[in-house]
């Protein structure tokens, strides 16, 4: 009896971290994160205001929630080594309270090295300290970004650096998001939730160009498998609305990332985007897809040069097809159900033209222009 109870004890610490980690991001993370759009150039003023046109512009309601604020908060530490903000942000928790008070959560950035990727205050020898600084200003979120780590740490320490943080996190009973960012270097995928990751970047940094976001995206074919709920691949934040790209290639982006269940994390400026932006950010049949409860991450299930169909399955047993056309010319773009392993008719509709296009045998296809992407639910 008493060996009994003791193992199941034993089983239910186990599972502990685990279960942590799956309340905390049962779907992928949602929110903005300042790098890609503001870089060194955020500030406490610039934060509040987002949060605001998050909630103003119905983001919030379309489920972003997290607003992260990336490199360039750090000041230096003071005599005891606490962690101090720079003069650009005066008042981290009362920035938290502000964030939080609209329904909104938070997040930061660190890294395991002695100074972050921008050169300033990163988290080596003071893991504990930082968690607990976070935890006491209400952070819900931290990127923990490699860069200098590499001068004091050998790579192989990797996910024993990368669990000393979670650790610190899990420690101070705060439930905060842990988001690994060391570029995809050696697979992270196979041991970013052992070290109490719920996500990982899974590549190099994004830029605001059709090449890169492109490159980054088809390449993640093969990664579904380390991926689920409690733990997701992060080919990097969003671009759409920072300029670089057509609307046509940024909801080519929007949907790659859905159907790859990937973070949702905005990098415009939310304050000033266009209707067609925030429509395509705000896609509630696309966002769907991404959150998807089955938290499945989706695959390439044909190529065909530079057509390409990917597919996700869903809850319910529905299916979320992306068919891609990275090609300079229009092009025919083709679903085989047999492809997704599908037999007889099936209901397709059309996500962002938001419209039922009937009941169709063994295959449907699409006239789909350059970089641009038709974005299906299939029942
Ligand atoms: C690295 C990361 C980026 C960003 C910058 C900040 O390049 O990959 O996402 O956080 O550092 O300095």
């Amino acid at each position: 009896m008493l060996r009994s109870i003791l193992a199941t004890a034993a089983l239910a610490l186990a599972a502990m971290p685990l279960v942590h980690a799956q309340e905390l991001a049962a779907t992928p993370p949602m929110g903005w994160n300042s790098w890609n759009h503001f870089e060194a150039k955020v500030d406490d003023k610039t934060v509040r205001e987002i949060a605001d046109a998050m909630v103003s512009s119905g983001m919030r309601d379309a489920g972003y929630v997290y607003v992260n604020i990336d490199d360039t908060w750090e000041g230096e530490r003071d005599a005891q080594g606490n962690i101090r903000t720079n003069g650009r942000f005066p008042d981290m928790k009362a920035l938290a309270d502000y964030v939080h008070g609209k329904g909104l959560k938070i997040g930061i950035y660190s890294s395991p090295g002695p100074k972050t990727c921008a050169a300033y205050e990163g988290s080596y020898k003071h893991e504990q300290q930082d968690a607990r600084t976070y935890a006491a200003w209400g952070i819900d979120y931290l990127k923990y970004d490699w860069c200098s780590a590499s001068k004091v740490y050998p790579r192989s320490d990797m996910p024993k650096v990368y669990k000393l943080m979670a650790d610190a996190l899990q420690a101070t009973g705060r439930p905060i998001v842990y988001s690994l960012c060391q570029y995809g270097l050696d697979k992270v995928w196979e041991w970013g939730a052992a070290s109490g990751g719920n996500l990982w970047r899974t590549t190099g940094d994004i830029s605001d160009r059709w090449k890169s976001m492109e490159s980054i995206g088809f390449k993640q074919n093969g990664l579904e498998k380390y991926a689920g709920p409690g733990h997701w691949n992060d080919p990097d934040m969003l671009e759409v609305g920072n300029g670089g790209m057509t609307a046509t290639e940024y909801r080519a982006h929007m949907s790659l990332w859905s159907i790859l269940a990937a973070p949702l994390l905005a990098g415009n400026d939310l304050r000033s985007m266009t209707p067609e932006t925030l429509g395509i950010l705000t896609n509630r049949e696309v966002v769907a897809i991404d959150q998807d409860t089955l938290g499945k991450q989706g695959y390439r299930v044909a190529q065909d040069g530079a057509s390409e169909v990917w597919a996700k399955p869903l809850a319910g047993g529905n299916w979320a097809i992306g068919l891609f056309n990275r090609g300079p010319e229009t092009a025919r773009v083709t679903v085989h159900w047999r492809d997704l392993g599908l037999s007889g008719k099936h209901r397709v509709r059309d996500l962002w033209a938001h419209q039922d296009r009937g009941s169709h045998k063994d295959e449907f296809w699409y006239q789909v222009p350059s970089h641009g992407v038709v974005l299906l639910r299939v029942k």
